[in-house]
């Protein structure tokens, strides 16, 4: 269901009347096309030490490199290589220059360790706020509070999760505010950081908003083309006929990666127009029957010969409030978002036969976190899949593989068009980007936790929500 309003606004005559009006005006978000460049303006990069200096060297870098990360060895973790980089291009500036209108602020915030170390780097990220360009992103990149850590270093490093939450919700004109988070051990040239650093700072990200990410580790790698992560990966989509895993099929293609489709047989039309279009393979299969994990990986292998990434995206709505719920719509429900997973996982994973480091991506959903009233099954099956993940996670990480999960908030699918109008715009104008996202928002994030650099982060949920303020 299109957001008739979004597009009034954003047009002439409705541009007008909305600005002469004072109407609410929700932002036409910059999303992805391939060839563009990664940012176009100059990137302020505030922090001093030899984290940030590590991060400009990679961002300020040439594209085509190597180039030294620009990093103090001294400063490494011990046994932590001696990194070399491709350089991302960017026009970097390590002050604020009240001139310029940057595309993007990143705020290296890892060697905070007291409250107090944050007024410099917040206030002057506050100097140009103003002035950022539409769409810009600001990124913190900071360290986890633990619960060794000094009182205040804790209360210095739980702060920025503050920071960025509240910052997100004061951007205008489609700019984002997310973070990465970086664990103790983990430089924060890791293939993980990168990975998610980029991710936030480009068009990919366009409805990820007020997320911190975790970096748990310096597994996982760089791809040798930032264009194409995907190149040579066998990738399973469920649920793929239509909406948000029609959506994660293309984008994985247009990754690099060859495609199984996979939905029920009634699907049929919807899933070829799917599978041809990511010039891959249909298989029509209810993720639900018994045999669904043999027949996934029978044809990944007769068709590829391997399976690498599987993404599951198959689920299904049956509302009723808990006191009117039926067996079957209780049952229905599980069976599909959450048991199929289950089952499936467990035969590829004891097969021997998928990828020596599987990568899983499961759709979890913000009901899951916040809960929703009329949705107690479907918000159970989503919590589940968010244990689940994390539970298989701690499974695969010893082989490099990694499970993790994106939890999509509103996005504009058959699913919500069925939601009852009135609903439906409370739920698109609540989120910091007053609108629904839409499925290849979803897809891209899907991108990043199936890429080469996703076993950085270990059974995690990545909300793609628009800041939507339901649950944490
Ligand atoms: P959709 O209803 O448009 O598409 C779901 C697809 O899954 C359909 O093609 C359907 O045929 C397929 N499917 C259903 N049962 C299946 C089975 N037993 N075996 C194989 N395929 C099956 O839904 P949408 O909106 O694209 O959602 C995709 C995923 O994202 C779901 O897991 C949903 O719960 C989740 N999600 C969606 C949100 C939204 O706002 N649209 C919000 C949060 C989560």
């Amino acid at each position: 269901m299109p957001d008739t309003y979004l597009d009034l606004v954003n047009r002439d005559p409705g541009r007008a009347v909305a600005r002469r009006l004072k109407l609410p005006r929700p932002p036409l978000l910059r999303r992805y096309s391939p060839g563009e460049p990664l940012l176009t303006g100059p990137v302020l990069l505030l922090g001093a030490g030899a984290d940030a200096d590590a991060l400009a060297g990679v961002l300020a870098g040439p594209v085509g490199g190597p180039v030294r990360s620009g990093d103090d060895a001294s400063s490494r973790p011990t046994g932590a290589p001696d990194l070399v980089f491709d350089g991302w291009d960017l026009d970097v500036h390590r002050h604020a220059d009240p001139a310029l209108r940057y595309a993007a602020v990143v705020v290296v915030l890892t060697e905070v360790l007291a409250p107090g170390d944050l007024s410099d780097p917040a206030l002057e990220l506050a100097g140009v706020l103003r002035s950022l360009r539409p769409g810009a992103r600001v990124v913190t990149v900071s360290r986890p509070a633990g619960s060794d850590d000094a009182p205040a270093v804790a209360a210095a490093r739980e702060g920025v999760e503050g920071l960025v939450r509240s910052l997100a919700k004061e951007l205008r004109d489609g700019a984002t505010g997310n973070g990465v988070v970086v664990a103790p051990s983990v430089p924060v040239t890791a293939p993980g950081v990168l990975g998610a650093l980029r991710f936030f700072l480009s068009a990919r990200s366009a409805y990820v908003d007020g997320q911190l990410l975790p970096i748990d580790s310096s597994a996982g790698m760089l791809p040798a083309d930032w264009a194409a992560p995907l190149a040579g990966q066998v990738v399973v989509v469920t649920g793929a006929a239509r909406g948000i895993g029609a959506a994660i099929a293309a984008v994985l293609a247009r990754d690099g990666a060859r495609v199984v489709a996979v939905d029920v047989p009634a699907a049929g039309d919807g899933l070829v127009r799917t599978a041809n279009a990511a010039r891959g393979t249909a298989l029509q299969l209810d993720v639900t029957s018994p045999d669904a994990g043999a027949r996934i990986l029978e044809h990944a292998l007769g068709r590829y010969g391997r399976l690498d990434v599987v993404v599951h995206n198959a689920g299904i709505t049956r509302d009723k409030l808990l006191a009117n719920m039926t067996p079957e719509r209780w049952d229905q429900v599980l069976a599909v978002n959450l048991e199929s997973q289950l089952a499936i996982n467990e035969t590829l994973l004891t097969s021997g036969d998928f990828a020596d480091a599987p990568r899983l991506v499961s759709i979890a959903s913000t009901s899951g976190i916040a809960g929703n009233r009329g949705q107690t099954n479907y918000a159970t099956s989503k919590a589940g899949v968010m244990g689940l993940v994390r539970a298989t996670a701690a499974l695969l990480a010893p082989f490099g593989g990694t499970a993790n999960a994106v939890a999509p908030g509103f996005i504009e699918t058959e699913m919500t068009a069925r939601i009852p109008a009135a609903t439906r715009q409370i739920a698109r104008r609540v989120s910091s980007l007053a609108q629904g996202g839409l499925p290849v928002d979803v897809a891209e994030a899907v991108a990043l936790l199936a890429g080469p650099t996703a076993p950085g982060t270990q059974g995690r949920t990545l909300r793609v929500c628009g800041q939507n303020p339901v649950g944490r």
